[in-house]
């Protein structure tokens, strides 16, 4: 038997689903049941007739997934696969804010611990965030803990005040403007992608703004042909397998996500077979957490 068929018999056997993000390695997204962006993920997760569900993913993700389904196995096949930006985020800090803050609403990030979630009075992520920012009746808000979604939001709703906590995604952060320009000066007619992830004057020239499932339907559903994609390398590779008519350039070749690709095939496998890494979480961290996520999914 193949590995894959290995892996589709455990699944079956065991009532499994397998999740991934858009960032994972392609033969991941192959296999995956449902690839999608963090938000499309959660809301799969909080209801689906499944007793296992293999998150393909990071730390965090697995974690909501979690919270949201806790009377499921909730496996991440790769332990160590966190996210540096949401280790950027520790409820000493944000409970410090709070306090300096008394009247501001505090909007997570869906990039944060389960600690930082707990502590927090709703969730978002990059495909919604200014909705749910704009569903708050506070006219101040905490965001954590990515300073760039942070100040793409406040420019959209300039009439609530933001304290940003100084997070950000090393991916999408290193970026820089010039290697966008210089993609664009060598392939003018290509459209500019950006996830929110990104600095402002990334931002700033960019055609399109949005969530990694927003790039790929914008990418897919435009007449145009060439693009330039200022996220991580996996929107690329699914767009080869989903419209592989289109062009497609990364806008930084280090645009990639060294914990999205610690998961591969054979820990798939593994996952499944010794049923590893279970995800577990204190029960009243996961019971104030899940309000903080379950609001997000009620609000969008
Ligand atoms: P989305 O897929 O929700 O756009 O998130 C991007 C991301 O950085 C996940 O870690
Ligand atoms: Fe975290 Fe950035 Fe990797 Fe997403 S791409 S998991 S935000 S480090």
């Amino acid at each position: 038997m193949t590995l894959v068929q290995k892996i589709n018999k455990l699944k079956k056997e065991k009532n499994a689903v397998i999740v991934a993000h858009t960032y994972q390695p392609i033969e991941i997204q192959k296999i995956a049941d449902i690839v999608g962006d963090s938000f499309q993920l959660s809301k799969f997760c909080a209801a689906n007739d499944y007793d296992t569900i293999i998150f393909c993913g990071v730390m965090f993700m697995a974690e909501s997934a979690k919270i949201l389904s806790p009377d499921k196995k909730v496996i991440l096949p790769e332990i160590d696969a966190g996210c540096p930006m949401a280790d950027m985020v520790d409820t000493a800090g944000l409970k410090r804010l709070k306090k300096e803050n008394p009247e501001a609403a505090v909007v997570c990030y869906i990039n944060s611990s389960a600690a930082v979630k707990a502590e927090s009075d709703i969730c978002c992520t990059s495909s919604n965030a200014v909705d749910i920012v704009m569903s708050i009746d506070n006219d101040k808000i905490i965001f954590v803990p990515d300073r760039n979604l942070g100040a793409y939001v406040a420019s959209q709703i300039p009439e609530k005040e933001f304290t940003l906590w100084d997070g950000y995604c090393p991916v999408h952060d290193e970026l820089r403007r010039e290697s966008v320009e210089k993609l664009k000066r060598e392939h003018p007619a290509a459209k500019i992608a950006a996830h929110p992830e990104c600095r402002g004057d990334i931002l700033a020239v960019s055609d399109f703004i949005g969530s990694t499932k927003a790039i790929l339907e914008y990418v897919t559903t435009s007449k145009e042909k060439e693009f330039i994609i200022a996220t991580e390398i996996g929107v690329i590779d699914r767009l080869s397998l989903i419209a592989p008519g289109k062009t497609t350039y990364l806008a930084q070749v280090d645009m990639i996500c060294a914990d999205m690709k610690k998961i591969d095939m054979e820990k798939l496998f593994i996952s499944l077979n010794e049923e590893k890494y279970i995800i577990e979480l204190d029960k009243d961290i996961m019971d104030r957490a899940r309000g903080c996520l379950e609001r997000m999914v009620a609000a969008v």
